[in-house]
C-alpha cells in the first residue's frame, strides 16, 4: 500500500516509485502514547529522497503546479501582503471559529502540566511554535502554562519564515502580554523545512526589503532533541516540502516530545452539506472580502485553494508516521465535523 508521502512522491516526475512504509511503523499507528513501545526507535527511518528539499521539484501552489522554490517565494509574498490584516481577516473568514479551534488545541495539549508530577504541575518545558505568524498559538500556550497551570518555567519560541508576520506578533506581544510572559517568549526567523538554520527576529528597516528568511543570513539553529512540544497551526499546508518539515520536527523534539498540528481538513459526510455551503461561501466570498478589507484578492484566493489541496486526515496521519512518530488511536481529532483537525504524534523514547 502506498503511503500519503509516497503517493505525493509518485505524482512527481523525478520520483516515480512507491516507497513502502516499514512494517514496524504500520504497527505503531494504533499504539497508545502510554503503552510500552520498546520495539520503537527514536531515530526516524532513513531520510527518503522526497523529504530532502529540492528547489526544482514540482509541488503545488493552490491549484497551480510550481517548483518548491517558487512556492516558497509566492507563499512569502502572500503572508507579507496579508500580515497587517491577517488577524482581522481570520475572524471574518472563519466567523471567529478559528479562536474556538485554537483554544481547544491549546487546552488539550495542556502546556505546563507534567502528568509525572501528579496534581501539581511543574518543571521547565520548551515549546516551539512553528509558522507561528502573529502569535495566536504561542500567546495561548504561555497563558495556559503560566496562568492556568501556574508553571512560569515554560518558555515558547515562536518561529516563522516571514518577518512581516512575526513583527506583527512581536508588536502584539508588547501590548497584550504581561512582562513575565514576554520574557518567556522568543521570536526566531526560520524555514520549517530546515531548522538548523535560524536567526533571531530582525527589525524591518524599509518597506521594499525582502521579509522572508534567507538561510544565508542564519546565525544559529535549533539543536537536536531540545524541544518538548512542537506546534504548527494553519501553517503546514503552506510548506513546500511537508515531509522535510516533519523530519525536522522529529529531529528537534526530545524523545517523548509531542508533535501537534492544527490544520483545515476534510469534512465528514454528515458535515458535507455544511461543507459545500462553506466551500461555496469561501470560494466566492473570501477572495472578495480579501480585496475589500486587505486590498488583496489573489492572496485570499490562494488561501482557499491551499485548504482544498491539503491531504485528508488519514493521508496526513500516514505522513506523520512515516517521519518516525507514534500516533495514538487513529492519530487525529476532527473539529467541527472535520472542517479542521488536530493531528498528534509522539517521538518514541527509545
Ligand atoms: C495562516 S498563517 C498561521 C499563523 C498562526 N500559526 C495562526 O494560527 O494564526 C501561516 C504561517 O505559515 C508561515 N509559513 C509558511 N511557510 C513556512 C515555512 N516554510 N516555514 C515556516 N513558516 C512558514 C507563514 O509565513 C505564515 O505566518
Amino acid at each position: 500500500m502506498a503511503t500519503a508521502a509516497a503517493r505525493q512522491a509518485m505524482s512527481r516526475p523525478s520520483l516515480l516509485r512507491i516507497i513502502p512504509r516499514p512494517r514496524q511503523q504500520q504497527q505503531l499507528i494504533s499504539l497508545r502514547f502510554s503503552s510500552s513501545s520498546s520495539a520503537t526507535s527514536s531515530s526516524p527511518p532513513k531520510t527518503p529522497e522526497y523529504a530532502i528539499p529540492d528547489p526544482s521539484r514540482p509541488t503545488h501552489f493552490g491549484y497551480e503546479t510550481v517548483t518548491e522554490a517558487e512556492k516558497r517565494k509566492r507563499v512569502a509574498g502572500v503572508f507579507t501582503s496579508v500580515a497587517e490584516s491577517y488577524d482581522r481577516m481570520n475572524d471574518l473568514m472563519s466567523f471567529g471559529w478559528h479562536r474556538i479551534w485554537k483554544d481547544h488545541f491549546v487546552s488539550t495539549l495542556n502546556p505546563g502540566f507534567s502528568p509525572l508530577s501528579g496534581s501539581s504541575p511543574s518543571g521547565p518545558q520548551h515549546i516551539l511554535d512553528i509558522a507561528g505568524g502573529t502569535g495566536d498559538i504561542a500567546f495561548r500556550m504561555l497563558h495556559h502554562a503560566h496562568v492556568v497551570n501556574a508553571n512560569p518555567s515554560v518558555r515558547v519560541t515562536i518561529s516563522d519564515i516571514n518577518r512581516a508576520m512575526l513583527s506583527v506578533g512581536k508588536a502584539r506581544a508588547t501590548t497584550d502580554l504581561p512582562a513575565s510572559q514576554q520574557e518567556a517568549l522568543s521570536f526566531v526567523e526560520a524555514n520549517a523545512e530546515n531548522l538548523s538554520q535560524t536567526r533571531p527576529l530582525q527589525p524591518i528597516l524599509s518597506e521594499t526589503e525582502q521579509t522572508f528568511f534567507d538561510p544565508a543570513t542564519a546565525t544559529s539553529g535549533i539543536p537536536d532533541a531540545s524541544v518538548d512540544l512542537y506546534t504548527v497551526a494553519f501553517g503546514i499546508r503552506n510548506f513546500s516540502n511537508i515531509p522535510a518539515a516533519l523530519r525536522e520536527a522529529h529531529r528537534v523534539l526530545k524523545p517523548g516530545g509531542v508533535f501537534a498540528c492544527l490544520e483545515f481538513s476534510k469534512a465528514d459526510k454528515w458535515t458535507s452539506i455544511f461543507e459545500s455551503l462553506y466551500k461555496e461561501w469561501s470560494f466566492r466570498a473570501i477572495p472578495l472580502i480579501g480585496q475589500l478589507v486587505a486590498g488583496d484578492r489573489d492572496s485570499y484566493q490562494y488561501l482557499v485553494e491551499s485548504i482544498e489541496r491539503f491531504p485528508s486526515q488519514e493521508e496526513f496521519r500516514d505522513m506523520i508516521v512515516d517521519a518516525g512518530f507514534v500516533v495514538a488511536g487513529k492519530g487525529y481529532e476532527d473539529l467541527t465535523g472535520g472542517v479542521a483537525a488536530i493531528h498528534r504524534g509522539m517521538k518514541p523514547r527509545k
